[in-house]
């Protein structure tokens, strides 16, 4: 039996200006915002989902993604993205300068509708339009963010062949559009093994060149830096966390923050998996970003004493 090769390299998405701030119920002052993105950006996040388009009654705390861009678009070396629930948002997003919009449509109704107001199927009919307009632009790329892939809050546990079908639908109107399809743990109730089997199932059914997969997990239960090794191990090559664990989502009751960036990287690291990051520097973004006034954290790392990390 040979042993399990890890990948040379993965990508980390950092997600904590946008799953993360959100979760913040005052919204946070724009320069305190850029102050930790600064910091992410100084430890080597190379990825970053800034924020989103999305209706400012719905969140609040993303009213101030179009600033943001317009502070960090021209950064060299650095993809942004920002997460878009309408052809709205993705026009909005394009026209701050986004290139890569995360359209998010989740596989259980309920979740969809308590998220986006509406049926997988009418937000399915609006990726068609956010993909025509895509198509018009040079040089833009779609990340489609599928949302309770393997639980619900109000639905329990999800299928493969449901996610299947769900996801079959869009990539029917996705043809040949450079694309990242996330398969997201939006509660963080999936255990590693569940993810090895949907990666694995519907990559399976659905694997063609200029199709990437990405996994999204949160750490509610503790299984969030399992799970990411998981889907990497069963064709992931990008993977979201946020710095410090920061986060929940005001739509999925009872779930955490995302997988703590540093905890996961920890793991890659000992695997001499290249991300570009460097370690302590990210526990002084996290550091930063756990200071923030009304945000819940949630880092492995964080706990142990510096001189004992790395
Ligand atoms: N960006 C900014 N404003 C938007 C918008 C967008 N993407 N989409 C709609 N709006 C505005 C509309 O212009 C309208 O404004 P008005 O009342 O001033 O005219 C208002 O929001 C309501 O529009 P409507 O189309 O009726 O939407 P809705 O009230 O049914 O809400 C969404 C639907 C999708 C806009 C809203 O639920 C939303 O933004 N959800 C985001 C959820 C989210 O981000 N969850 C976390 C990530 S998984
Ligand atoms: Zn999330």
């Amino acid at each position: 039996m040979t042993a399990l090769r890890p990948p040379q390299r993965v990508a980390i998405v950092e997600v904590a200006p946008r799953d993360g701030f959100q979760s913040i119920r005052d919204p946070l002052p724009t320069a305190d915002k850029q102050r930790c993105i600064e910091a992410l950006l100084d430890a080597g996040v190379t990825r970053l989902e800034i924020g989103s388009f999305v209706s400012p009654r719905a969140i609040p705390q993303m009213a101030d993604t179009g600033e943001l861009v317009a502070a960090f678009a021209e950064r060299p070396g650095v993809r942004l993205s920002a997460l878009v629930p309408n052809l709205k948002g993705a026009e909005l997003a394009l026209a701050h300068g986004i290139r890569e919009v995360v359209y998010v449509v989740s596989v259980s109704e309920s979740h969809n509708r308590s998220n986006v107001r509406r049926t997988p199927e009418e937000s399915l009919g609006d990726l068609a339009r956010v993909i025509e307009r895509l198509q018009q632009s040079e040089g833009t790329r779609l990340r489609l963010d599928l949302g309770t892939s393997f639980d619900c809050p109000f639905e329990g546990t999800i299928a493969w062949q449901q996610v299947d079908r769900v996801l079959g639908k869009a990539l029917e109107r996705i043809g040949d559009l450079p694309t990242e399809v996330a398969l997201c743990d939006t509660t963080g109730r999936a255990t590693p093994y569940q993810v090895a089997d949907h990666f694995t199932r519907l990559r399976e059914r659905h694997a063609r060149p200029g199709l990437e997969w990405a996994f999204h997990g949160h750490d509610t239960y503790g299984m969030g830096v399992a799970n990411a090794l998981f889907a990497i191990h069963h064709g992931a090559t990008a993977v979201d966390t946020a710095c410090a664990g920061l986060g929940g989502c005001p739509f999925a009751p009872g779930a955490t923050g995302n997988t703590a960036t540093e905890d996961l990287l920890y793991a890659l690291q000992g695997g001499g998996v290249d991300t570009g990051i460097d370690l302590p520097r990210l526990l002084l973004a996290a550091d930063r970003i756990a200071a923030l006034p009304g945000g819940q954290t949630a880092s492995h790392l964080r706990q142990v004493p510096r001189e004992r990390v790395g």
